[in-house]
């Protein structure tokens, strides 16, 4: 196939404190740089919308890609901790594609953030840190649905998310972040006793011990880059 018949995707990633959109071939490589705009706050879906179609004015693409931080079934947003309540059970999908006038999927973040790292071998448990904490868990490839550790008990009557998002970072700061997460990714380990441990999102570059061997930091474009294989 020529280059010029190929389909070009635009990965929207919505995040707490910014929306990035990249547009990518069929392969999942970038066509274009990342741009980024601050998410509006309140993160009502009218202002955030308004914010996505500002970024893909700007580019030229034949279908979108969504990840957006909460659970989402079918393009319907059941939970956004992190943005806003009017969000839910709004067909994100569908409000999109009447706009921009194309194909839209829209999945989970921290799910897209695991489509484009993981190796498909074996039990691998994502986590993604940033404004909020996200997860996914695959075997052999495989996503098994809607994990949402982050709002799970942690430790101290909190939740992971309480213990371990940007809100957490900025109160307690690095040091004891970093004892906290060193802590999680133990009990981690043996909750699920995976084959690897990929963790990606914004905060990840805060991470100052060494990780264990079947730990490693994905780079957090990877939460674009993943959007491809909605399509596949
Ligand atoms: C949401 C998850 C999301 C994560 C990262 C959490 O608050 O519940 O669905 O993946 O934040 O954005």
């Amino acid at each position: 196939m020529k280059e010029s018949q190929q389909l070009r995707t635009l990965a929207v990633d919505i995040g707490g404190s910014g929306i990035k959109v990249m547009v990518l071939d069929e392969e999942g490589n970038p066509l274009s740089d990342r741009h980024r705009l601050k998410t509006p706050h309140p993160a009502k879906p009218k202002k955030v919308i308004e914010t996505i179609v500002t970024l893909a004015e700007q580019q030229e693409y034949e279908r979108v890609s969504v990840g957006f931080p909460g659970v989402v079934q079918n393009g319907v947003i059941k939970t956004a901790v992190n943005l806003h309540d009017d969000w839910l059970d709004r067909n994100l999908a569908n409000s999109l594609e009447e706009i921009l006038s194309k194909p839209v999927k829209v999945a989970n973040d921290a799910d897209i953030q695991g489509f484009g790292a993981v190796s498909g071998k074996g039990v691998e448990l994502v986590i993604t840190l940033g404004t909020g904490f996200g997860s996914a868990l695959f075997i052999n490839g495989k996503l098994v649905p809607n994990l949402e550790m982050g709002h799970h008990p942690f430790r101290k009557k909190e939740t992971y998310e309480e213990q371990l998002g940007r809100a957490a970072f900025e109160k307690h700061g690095a040091k004891k972040w970093n004892l906290r997460l060193e802590k999680a990714i133990s009990h981690l380990d043996r909750l699920f006793s995976y084959d690897a441990l990929l963790i990606g999102g914004g905060e990840a570059k805060q991470i100052e011990f060494d990780l264990p061997a079947n730990a490693k930091i994905v780079p957090n474009i990877t939460g674009l880059l993943g959007g491809i294989k909605l399509w596949s």
